[in-house]
């Protein structure tokens, strides 16, 4: 029974974590350098990226805002979360491309 038990509770620990319905409220950063540009060579479609951004992000955390974060810290977050999100490449290029041409000047 007891080996039972552990991995079930385990298993429900990881979906309340990916059902918080709070928006936005994202962990800090711990690591900091990301460099790859997975979306380099794409061009972006911003209207397309504002719905994929809706529809993925807000999976793991509240939706962001994209003139919550400088440029240069969402150049450096947005691979990893393109990547968390398990989006195409042009998809990442729409996601980027809406989210660089939102931002707060
Ligand atoms: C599979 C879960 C998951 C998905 C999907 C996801 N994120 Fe995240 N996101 C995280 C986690 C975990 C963190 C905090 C740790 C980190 O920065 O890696 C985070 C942090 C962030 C941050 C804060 C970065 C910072 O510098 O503080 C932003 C902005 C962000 N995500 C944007 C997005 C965008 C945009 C998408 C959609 C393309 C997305 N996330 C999809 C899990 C996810």
């Amino acid at each position: 029974m007891r080996n039972k038990t552990i991995p079930c509770v385990i298993v429900l620990c990881f979906l309340f974590a990916c059902s918080r319905k709070t928006a936005p409220e994202i962990p800090a950063r711990t690591g900091t350098t990301r460099s790859i540009d997975v979306s380099a060579t794409l061009t972006g479609d911003a209207e397309r990226g504002k719905q994929l951004f809706g529809s993925s992000c807000k999976r793991c955390h509240g939706l962001p805002e994209a003139g919550q974060f400088s440029k240069s810290r969402w150049e450096a977050v947005l691979p990893s979360m393109v990547q968390k999100a398990k989006l195409e490449p042009q998809e990442a290029a729409d996601v980027k491309e809406y989210v660089m041409t939102r931002l707060i000047k």
